[in-house]
């Protein structure tokens, strides 16, 4: 038998599902069984993951009736095209509404996967093996799914939970370096919102994280995946307190988008992102000096971006950044800083500070 693993109740009422944190899950039968009532199962994953993993996750499912997509690697390919494969081979293999969609890989992988889930047959069973870190801290909670369209990205989706979710840390070994620490931006994020004791034991154990330890990695996970589901419990979809998740995002966005899609990995902006918003944060006497420090030494650590690229100056950023106000409903609220682990949301900082801040 193999000891439980650390396990992570998402409280959503008749929604509620289990995460699972741990060293070599994905080969445990018993946690599949536990939660796909059907027999079907297709596994949805990559060019890149499936090599890896996928003949450990099928036999792992044995006794199910297992079918697999593998997709091509990369946000490119989050489209309705694509999907649309998934669903070919669920017709294909005659899947009914009892089946469930096991997700195999990345964030990109997870979103499409929940999204294909949500949508055949009216809604089937959906379980996610997240394989980044990214992907383990942050979409594995809160049940958004969805796609890319031409005109925006993560534009075309739905809510959807899963049953439950393997985070396998051991995984994480083969995941590039860039990757790690671009899902580290997250891990730091939450500290910074409302989690102070989890910031200074980030500032303890960056080195740890980096080297992969599994016990580090295991509770930075846990620890991680605790603070998001408090804010989405308090807030399913996304009214209010949910907007702090978007710490260092406004910034980190207008990055992406302006030095071209895959030049920043995502987590990349927003380690920079909440550099810069712990920097409006002093601008505005709202955090000392020695706190922005503590921001941007551990966003260094965890070898990531910390000044915006010089290659986007301010009229610029304004610019980039005017596109997430519209969704905003016409004002421009960001995300700021009232202390290490007191994010608030904010329509008042004004243009001057907010222009030397984007000038870096
Ligand atoms: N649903 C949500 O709440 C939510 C939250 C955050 C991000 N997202 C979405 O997630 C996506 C980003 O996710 P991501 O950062 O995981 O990117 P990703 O899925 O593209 O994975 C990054 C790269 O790592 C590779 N990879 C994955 N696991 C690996 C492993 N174990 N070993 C080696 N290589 C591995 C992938 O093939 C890919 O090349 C975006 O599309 C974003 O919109 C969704
Ligand atoms: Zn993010």
């Amino acid at each position: 038998m193999n000891p439980e693993p650390i396990t992570l109740t998402v409280d959503l009422g008749e929604r509620s599902y289990p995460i699972y944190i741990g060293q070599g899950l994905i080969d445990q039968p018993e946690l599949y069984r536990r939660h796909i009532p059907g027999r079907q199962v297709l596994v949805v994953t990559n060019e890149t993951v499936g090599p890896l993993y996928l003949e450990r996750v099928k036999a792992a499912l044995e006794g199910f009736q297992v079918g697999v997509v593998e997709l091509p690697d990369g946000e490119q390919y989050k489209t309705l095209e694509v999907l649309n494969r998934i669903f070919d081979e669920l017709l294909r293999l005659r899947f009914d509404r009892r089946c469930t969609l096991l997700a195999l890989g990345g964030g990109v992988v997870g979103d499409m996967t929940g999204f294909a889930a949500a949508c055949y047959q009216r809604g089937v069973n959906f379980v996610q093996v997240p394989t980044t870190l990214l992907a383990q801290v942050d979409s594995s909670v809160g049940g958004k799914t969805g796609v890319n369209h031409p005109l925006g990205k993560n534009m075309i989706g739905a809510f959807h939970q899963p049953l439950c979710v393997l985070a396998d840390t051991d995984t994480l070994n083969t995941l590039p370096e860039r990757e790690l620490s671009a899902g580290l931006a997250e891990v730091i994020k939450y500290g910074l919102i409302n989690d102070p004791d989890f910031f200074a034991w980030l500032e303890d154990h960056m080195a740890a994280l980096r080297a992969r330890d599994p016990e580090a990695l295991a509770y930075a996970i846990e620890r991680s995946c605790a603070d998001k589901a408090a804010v989405v419990a308090a807030d399913e979809r996304e009214a209010g307190q949910r907007a702090l998740l978007n710490l260092g995002h406004t910034f980190g966005h207008a990055i992406e988008t302006g030095m071209g899609y895959g030049a920043w990995l995502h987590g990349e902006g927003v380690g920079a992102g909440m550099c810069m918003a712990a920097d409006l944060s002093e601008r505005l006497g709202w955090l000392g000096t020695p706190e922005r420090e503590r921001v941007e030494r551990l966003t260094a650590a965890a070898g990531l971006p910390v000044k915006p690229p010089a290659e986007i100056d301010s009229g610029r950023f304004l610019e980039l950044m005017a596109v997430d106000k519209k969704v905003m409903d016409g004002q421009l609220r960001l995300v700021l800083l009232k202390g290490l682990g007191a994010a608030v949301v904010t329509a008042e900082a004004p243009l001057e500070a907010l222009k030397a801040t984007l000038d870096g």
